[in-house]
């Protein structure tokens, strides 16, 4: 049977919209660095541990224990969250705020153990993968969400350092803040987040890593997107050799 277009050339894919998968551990400087990477390729951002963030705050609010799966994911399942000009809202209310405070980090790290939540929330992260190219941040960004990003950077610093930072953060903000304590609840967090039997943050490819201690955020971003020009570079290259949609890591 003829299909009728067998003299036809076929038609090129066109290029998947390009994502940059910056995963880290908490207080890493992911969201900053995402987002002045994200400005200066004029690409949209996700923040993702946002998504987290408030579905913890949405169960908490209906009384729903963060510790039950199932309801939980039911929550992140039906969220009304939206995030208009960069702001983070729930149901229309401005929580950019409030889903900040460590209460609220608490419930996100131990929501996100879920892995009904994580399910629940993958398609509402992969829409935001838009032309002209999506930077995104969180702990499983390369690993599960966007498998195929061109470029997976795993941002990190002491622990040490990102307490301070977080220290410093809240003390701007006029909030209360322990820096002992914050490094004790930052260590535990991380441990929760690395230790999860679901998507796990995981460093990937050694070449992945960035360091930031020692660095300014120029800095950081710069290195990102000397990064990204490099893969983009090589992904072009390997195309054109037939091989390809090659990803880079790192
Ligand atoms: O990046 P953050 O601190 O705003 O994240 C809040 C919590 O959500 C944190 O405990 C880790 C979790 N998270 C996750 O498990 N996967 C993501 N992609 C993003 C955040």
């Amino acid at each position: 049977m003829s299909t009728g277009g067998g003299s036809r050339a076929p038609v090129p894919m066109p290029p998947p919209v390009p994502v940059i998968a910056i995963d880290g551990p908490t207080a890493s400087g992911k969201g900053t660095i995402a987002q002045r990477v994200a400005d200066a390729l004029g690409f949209h951002y996700l923040d993702s541990g946002a998504l987290y963030r408030v579905t913890a705050l949405a169960a908490l609010r209906a009384g729903v224990a963060t510790t039950e799966a199932a309801a939980v994911a039911a929550v992140a399942a039906a969220l009304p969250v939206a995030f208009p000009g960069g702001r983070i809202e729930l149901g229309g209310e401005d929580v950019g705020d409030a889903i900040r405070a460590e209460s609220i980090s608490e419930a996100a790290s131990i929501v996100a153990a879920h892995p009904a939540v994580r399910a629940a929330l993958l398609d509402r992260q992969r829409a935001f993968r838009k032309a002209p190219g999506l930077v995104s941040d969180g702990r499983d960004m390369g690993s599960v969400v966007f498998p195929d990003a061109v470029l997976k950077v795993f941002l990190t610093a002491s622990a040490e350092i990102r307490a301070q930072r977080r220290h410093k953060q809240l003390m701007e903000k006029g909030l209360a803040a322990n820096l002992p304590a914050i490094l004790h609840d930052l260590r535990m967090r991380d441990a929760r987040d690395s230790g999860r039997a679901v998507a796990p943050l995981q460093a990937g490819a050694p070449e992945a890593v960035l360091d930031s201690d020692g660095l300014t955020i120029e800095q950081v971003v710069a290195i990102v997107l000397e990064r990204y020009d490099l893969a983009v570079r090589v992904q072009a290259s390997g195309r054109s050799a037939g091989a390809g949609g090659s990803t880079l890591q790192g």
